[in-house]
């Protein structure tokens, strides 16, 4: 997490600030700028977004952060770039492992960023004193480091850092989306590289000092979907993004596409699914329908996984689901099995660690995602695994496409519906494929709104958390299988003769009578997206920020 960005050049400090406001995604509880004036460095910060940042000031050479606080909590003296001394102030996305260790003396932060301005004034001046330090770090880190003569650094060891040039200036960035505008081909570092920036010249080394030759790829970055127009939110928007991504996918995998793809899983033993969070739940998506495909498949969340004694065989074949394609946890599940295995990543982002790392990538095609909460990512990702599913086997139905029309109808129902929750509790249920839809209704409506929601398997009800239901639970089912309609039911019956408020949202209204609320959908695909705008409707009506709920990060780079 955290965003770092670094620029030489003139206007150095307007330009990283403002480059900053698109890596927010990656945090936002402060944010701050370092930049050398009158042969000194000074330092702007603030704690929350960056807009609050003051970055008026004229300067060749500039780095600047937006963080998401892993060390010390939320406030302008933990907040990035940190100094240790007169010659250097570093920023920092990543966690160093070793800190305490490092820790020698006074100092100001309570972060484990810190220990690196320490190291770099320890060890003097220049490349060299930034490659003695690099040798000294462990864990994740992509540091930007500022020294008094306006020379700026990069180093880099698993967190994303990439650099661009032009005729005006050298950028460094944690995500090449800053270089749109700026130039159309971009360096992409390799771990345990350092860069260093002097004047018009860009070099790259390894950490035992060796020039290493690079060479620049084209920047293929499509931003025309990354303004909100006249929606109230990014998530809004991004929910109404959904008719036209999904059509980008059916243009996309044509028979010919899948061709390939069909025979990678065709080959395999059983299909594993990787990822977290949201992506999980598409993981959880891609189990129940490989499995109705006739496949053997699992569905595993990253974080747990990596660290567990199940190990794939080599003709296992592992999916990994991530929107970001950068998820810590999900690289690191990569890492235990990519020895063992064929790997396939399906993500968002085309030139992510994890997109670079397995041997096949789907594509998810949904474009840039800017709310934290993931939503049209999600749809996207399984309306692909659908079709690849179908594509093997006829009992599968593919997702369909959701119209305009059926979002809004979705949106008025959901906005009505909130109307009438007081709850600061909410029980969502489901059973199979709708489990996994009240699995994500469940987090996102606790993602944005911070109403405490819970997803159940419907027929875990009696084994437990019915001892929790009364007269003022609000419970959600989802149940859009035809040969589980009569088990949600029962749930729902259950529910209700506990006295809890029942609102089923169905693919037939005719079985759930007694209910307080019946919702027809369509089809499973048009529950999802009411999930979805449930979720945004409570935050609406809770006045809250569903596009950077707090505590969040879009691009999650830390374990
Ligand atoms: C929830 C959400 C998160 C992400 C999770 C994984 O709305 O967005 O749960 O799904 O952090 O992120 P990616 O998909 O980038 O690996």
């Amino acid at each position: 997490m955290c965003g770092i960005v670094g620029y030489l050049g003139e206007n150095a400090v307007r330009i990283s600030a403002k480059k900053l406001e698109l890596l927010q995604y990656r945090g936002y509880d402060s944010a701050g700028v370092g930049f050398i004036q009158n042969g000194k460095i000074h330092l702007s910060k603030t704690v929350g977004s960056v807009k609050n940042l003051r970055a008026d000031y004229d300067s060749f050479s500039a780095i600047a952060h937006t963080r998401w606080a892993t060390h010390g909590n939320v406030c302008t003296r933990n907040a990035h770039p940190h100094t240790s001394g007169e010659n250097w102030a570093i920023v920092h996305n990543g966690i160093i492992e070793n800190y305490t260790k490092l820790r020698e003396g006074e100092f100001v932060s309570d972060t484990d960023s810190e220990v690196i301005s320490f190291l770099l004034e320890k060890h003097g001046k220049g490349l060299n004193s930034v490659i003695e330090t690099a040798k000294n770090l462990e864990g994740s880190f992509a540091i930007l480091a500022l020294e008094k003569g306006s020379e700026l650094y990069a180093i880099k060891n698993k967190s994303p850092l990439f650099a661009s040039a032009n005729k005006s200036g050298i950028m460094f960035a944690s995500d090449p989306i800053c270089f749109c505008g700026f130039s159309d081909t971009y360096y992409t570092f390799c771990d345990k590289e350092v860069a260093k920036a002097s004047g018009k010249t860009l070099k790259f080394y390894d950490f035992d000092g060796n020039e290493i030759a690079k060479e620049c790829v084209g920047l293929d970055i499509d931003q025309t979907q990354s303004d909100k127009g006249d929606f109230d939110t990014f998530m809004r928007k991004e929910i109404y993004d959904i008719p036209f991504c999904q059509k980008r996918i059916y243009e996309t995998y044509t028979n010919s596409y899948l061709l390939p793809i069909i025979k990678l899983f065709q080959s395999a033993d059983e299909v594993w699914f990787i990822g977290c969070g949201t992506a999980y739940h598409a993981c959880a998506y891609g189990e129940d329908v490989f499995a109705k495909a006739g496949k053997k498949t699992r569905a595993f969340i990253a974080s747990e996984f990596r660290y567990s004694h199940i190990f794939p065989s080599k003709n296992t074949l592992c999916v990994f689901i991530s929107q970001s394609g950068e998820t810590a946890d999900t690289l690191g599940a990569l890492e235990k099995v990519d020895k063992i295995c064929k790997t396939v990543a399906l993500t968002n982002v085309g030139y992510s660690a994890l997109a670079k790392s397995c041997q096949m990538v789907l594509p998810v095609l949904a474009g840039e995602e800017r709310a934290v909460a993931s939503t049209k990512a999600y749809v996207c990702q399984l309306t692909v695994l659908s079709l690849i599913a179908r594509a093997i086997s006829d009992r599968v139905v593919a997702i369909e496409i959701v119209d305009k029309q059926t979002i809004d109808e979705l949106s008025g129902v959901a906005k009505r519906l909130v109307i009438g929750f007081d709850s600061k509790e909410l029980f969502v249920l489901g059973r199979n494929a709708d489990y996994v839809t009240a699995m994500e209704c469940a987090l996102k409506v606790k993602e944005v709104s911070y109403i405490n929601a819970n997803a159940y398997p419907t027929g875990e009800l009696k084994h437990g958390f019915i001892a929790l239901l009364s007269n003022d639970a609000q419970v959600l089912v989802f149940a859009t299988s035809d040969d589980l309609m009569k088990k949600n039911c029962s749930g729902a019956q259950e529910c209700k003769s506990r006295g809890a408020n029942v609102t089923v949202i169905t693919t037939s209204e005719h079985e759930f009578a007694g209910v307080d609320e019946i919702i027809k959908v369509g089809s499973y695909i048009q529950s999802v997206v009411f999930a979805q705008v449930f979720a945004l409707e409570c935050a609406i009506k809770r006045d809250t920020n569903p596009d950077m709920p707090k505590n969040l990060a879009k691009s999650v780079t830390v374990e």
